[in-house]
């Protein structure tokens, strides 16, 4: 049995501490830095943590054997060197291809190299190895109020593009789509998987890979990888047949290239527009087919014998969703109005809609439903 510490308390890490209950005998314990009550009327176990005292964020972590961090920031470098020193045997950094991960390579990745040099540099002079859990765009990025109604992206301020609804590649209630294409017209494709087979995976490895000294610096999955133009006809399809989506109306796309999309993102850098530059930066990954989003099959290094289902891997899944079930779902019920947004990918300021769950859900709101159990 193992000892598990979850640093952050969105959607993510709640959707992996349900499924370490469900499904390993592991002890955990979430991180934060303020106290939860939501969590801790589920009988979790919550620890108010300060990222800022590496003495007393080391004690905390004394006798852990594995971190998962969903943490952004500065603050989960001070989780690394507190892990490292509390001898913890493995770490699993926040990324699962989110925004840090994937912006795209001619933008920098600062961040994201630095934590992987960080972690580098432990794994040769430490006992404690890591491994990056690569999973392509969420599911939820296409789901009414976006990543925000899993509380994914709600708390950070550098995030928040990601988290609003509608902002990357198709907007679902404005039946509109940004297509990036490359100049030969080949197809673009993304992988993807919704943030509750993202928690099934890690603890589906943790599972089966008890000796974790055995780990790869990095496992990849996902549940689809699908084309631009899948893409485009799975969310028509699922907006025909949904009554509060203007049923009928195709989606419409605007096709871009890397260069406009990096033409746009300068002129959001210059204009000091922090979201419209986020959102432009995951569609130039998908441009540049980057990695963490656009990997072929062949690259999951993650066994498809425990995972619930690997994109290619056999029959169709019985436990994990296919992106076109879960979109029609996830759109069945009924919506909330749109907002006033403040980020786009035309390049403009303003006149794109945006719903934003964030005002909806309290810090303490679960994503998990009023009975956890629905979700297994
Ligand atoms: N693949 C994708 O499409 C996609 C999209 C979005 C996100 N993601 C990934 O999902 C994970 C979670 O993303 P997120 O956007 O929800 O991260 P986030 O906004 O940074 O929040 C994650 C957690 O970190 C804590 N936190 C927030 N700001 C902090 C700060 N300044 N200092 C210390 N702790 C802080 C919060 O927990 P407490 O308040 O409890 O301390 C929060 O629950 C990340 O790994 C991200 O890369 C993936």
């Amino acid at each position: 049995m193992m000892k598990i510490a979850i640093a952050g308390t969105n959607g993510l890490a709640q959707f992996i501490g349900y499924y370490l209950s469900q499904a390993t005998p592991h002890n955990f314990v979430f991180l934060t830095r303020t106290a939860n009550p939501g969590l801790k009327e589920r009988d979790w176990q919550v620890l108010v943590v300060d990222y800022e005292d590496p003495a007393s964020l080391a004690y905390t972590l004394k006798g852990i054997d594995v971190v998962i961090s969903t943490i952004c920031d500065s603050a989960q470098y001070a989780l690394v060197e507190a892990a490292a020193a509390a001898q913890v045997h493995h770490f699993i950094p926040s990324g699962f291809s989110g925004p840090e991960q994937s912006a795209p390579r001619s933008i920098g990745q600062g961040y994201w190299q630095g934590l992987i040099a960080l972690l580098q540099h432990h794994a040769a002079t430490s006992s404690m190895r890591y491994t990056l859990f690569t999973c392509g765009v969420l599911y939820e990025r296409f789901g009414p109020g976006g990543t925000n109604t899993l509380q994914i992206s709600t708390l950070n301020n550098r995030h928040s593009a990601v988290g609003e609804e509608g902002n990357l590649l198709i907007d679902m209630r404005l039946g509109k789509a940004t297509i990036p294409v490359t100049p030969s017209h080949e197809q673009l494709a993304v992988c993807m998987t919704s943030a509750r087979d993202v928690a099934r995976y890690v603890v589906a490895a943790l599972q089966t890979y008890e000796d974790m000294t055995v780990w790869p610096e990095e496992f990849r999955f996902c549940t689809q990888r699908l084309t631009m133009s899948e893409l485009v006809t799975i969310c028509t399809r699922v907006r025909a047949n949904t009554k509060s989506l203007s049923p009928g109306t195709p989606i419409v796309p605007t096709f871009t290239t890397r260069e406009a999309l990096l033409h746009n993102h300068a002129s959001a850098i210059q204009a000091n527009n922090t979201n419209q530059a986020l959102s432009l930066a995951q569609h130039i990954a998908i441009a540049e087919a980057h990695p963490a989003l656009n990997f072929p099959v062949t690259s999951i290094n993650l066994p498809a014998s425990i995972l619930p289902y690997v994109y290619g891997s056999g029959p169709e899944p019985t436990t994990s969703e296919l992106f076109e079930v879960w979109l029609a779902r996830a759109w069945s019920t009924p919506q909330p109005t749109p907002a006033p947004s403040s980020a786009n990918t035309s390049g403009k300021q303003s006149g794109k809609s945006s719903r934003s769950g964030s005002g909806q859900l309290s810090k303490e709101a679960t994503p998990l439903g009023e009975n956890p159990r629905k979700l297994s």
